[in-house]
């Protein structure tokens, strides 16, 4: 079964409904990340998630550069992905836990979209900030934050936002053959 078309239909809005989410909306996707592959099982990924119309998202909010913030506003929900870079058992760095946290939240965004919701990511927010004020743990690095919600225009949605959809319609990819080689075909960039 391949869910090729699944995957080509996930993309990140500039716009959403306005809705909330709650948590048990979109448990199943945590519940994809969950499941993810990772070195040694260490299961490295931690989120944190709340939903709109709380302190909780404003105050999450409030890390993200104003460029993000006009359009993560609207969003349903706003999650913070977490990658423990060290060892749960012995302290030591762990050194693919950013990369499987990436493997977690590539299945979270899958079945999310499965699930009829977006999810836009950032990277674009004060990490040093939200690990201070939250008091996050020392081994707990904030890797991207991510608005959530099902992504459309509405008649509350600003203009530049639309404008920011619009501009969004076509998405581009580099050519399959760019990506995979063989070793008699090196890559020339
Ligand atoms: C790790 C990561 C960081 C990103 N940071 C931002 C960001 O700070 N602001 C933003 O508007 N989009 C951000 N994006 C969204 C990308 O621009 C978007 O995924 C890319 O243009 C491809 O579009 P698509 O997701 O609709 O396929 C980020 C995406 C990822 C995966």
């Amino acid at each position: 079964m391949s869910i090729i078309d699944l995957i080509r239909s996930r993309k990140s809005p500039y716009a959403f409904d306005g809705q909330p989410v709650q948590f048990d909306e979109i448990k199943t996707a945590f519940e994809a990340a969950r499941w993810a592959a990772s070195a040694y099982n260490s299961q490295p990924w931690r989120f944190i998630y709340e939903p709109a119309g709380t302190d909780a998202f404003d105050r999450l909010m409030s890390f993200a550069i104003p460029f993000n913030q006009n359009w993560l506003q609207f969003a349903g929900g706003i999650g913070v992905i977490l990658a423990r870079t060290t060892s749960e058992h012995n302290g030591n760095p762990d050194p693919s836990a950013i990369y499987c946290t990436g493997m977690a939240i590539g299945q979270f965004s899958i079945e999310l979209t499965a699930l009829g919701y977006d999810l836009h990511q950032l990277s674009a927010f004060d990490a040093e900030a939200l690990k201070r004020d939250l008091r996050l743990l020392d081994a707990l690095e904030p890797i991207a934050m991510m608005g959530i919600g099902k992504g459309a225009i509405t008649e509350a949605t600003p203009q530049d936002l639309v404008e920011m959809e619009e501009g969004r319609k076509v998405r581009e990819r580099k050519q399959l053959s760019d990506l995979v080689k063989s070793l008699s075909e090196p890559f020339s960039a």
